[in-house]
């Protein structure tokens, strides 16, 4: 399934600058506040994006019955014609990372619902795609014309009294080239604190992703990462954080 073709020479512009002054020859981390006009159709778009994380069924690979995460998972192929980039949405498989990556529910493929027909179609999301690739080193981006990109969608809840454990693993790599998250709603929520470690495994970096659009994008192999739960702010309801992460592998062409 063909999902978009973007005209390079308009994409950079459409989600807002990277303040290229955060650079990943110093930091295995880079951020970026994407940002949105409220004139422009991707916003209409984002905002449609943001319910659909209202309709995420629970995460089935959860131990002991634990039902405070919710997902879905796509991969596309995004290739990089020079002029054009392109997305090709990919047949549904099983998201597979090895137990020395993930310990808590590696080892096994994992048989995720797909995105919805109105959320993989959602332009919005084709451009976020394409933007955060972009945003990859030129000379990373520059080794396959073809990238792999998993297109993970999450629900983490906090009750009033239990939290909610975005990275129930605890600190990890992925597995992957690149990470990206994403923050797409935050609601009711203290903690969700992303920390980075280096090769030492000492926090490099600490960030909370607060607004929506704010992302983290990282080299997955320069160290690890890891999230803090998250507790209710008001204890009179649930909180709620929701993130559109991304895996970012070159294809061997
Ligand atoms: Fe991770």
């Amino acid at each position: 399934m063909d999902l978009k073709v973007f005209d390079k020479a308009v994409v950079p512009a459409r989600l807002g600058i990277f303040d290229p002054s955060i650079s990943f020859l110093h930091s295995q981390v880079a951020l970026k506040q994407h940002t949105l006009d409220k004139q422009d159709s991707l916003y209409q778009d984002f905002l449609r994006f943001q319910t659909d994380f209202d309709n995420l069924p629970l995460d089935e690979y959860m131990k002991e019955g634990d039902t405070y995460r919710r997902r879905r998972f796509n991969e596309v192929l995004l290739r990089d014609e020079g002029e054009w980039i392109s997305l090709t949405l990919k047949p549904l498989r099983g998201f597979y990372q090895a137990t020395t990556v993930n310990g808590y529910s590696g080892g096994v493929d994992r048989i995720y619902q797909p995105l919805e027909l109105s959320t993989i179609s959602n332009p919005f999301l084709h451009q976020l795609i394409v933007d955060m690739y972009l945003l990859l080193p030129a000379e990373r981006r520059g080794v396959s014309r073809v990238w792999d990109i998993g297109i993970h969608l999450y629900r983490i809840t906090a009750q009033p009294d239990a939290p909610g454990h975005p990275v129930p693993e605890g600190p990890h790599r992925d597995g992957h080239e690149f990470t990206s998250i994403t923050l797409v709603n935050r609601h009711n929520v203290e903690g969700g604190e992303s920390l980075f470690f280096d090769q030492t495994a000492t926090v490099r970096l600490r960030h909370t992703l607060k607004s929506p659009l704010e992302t983290a994008l990282f080299d997955d192999a320069k160290g690890l990462h890891d999230v803090t739960p998250i507790h209710c702010q008001d204890q009179a309801s649930i909180g709620l954080r929701d993130i559109c992460g991304f895996s970012l592998n070159p294809v061997k062409e």
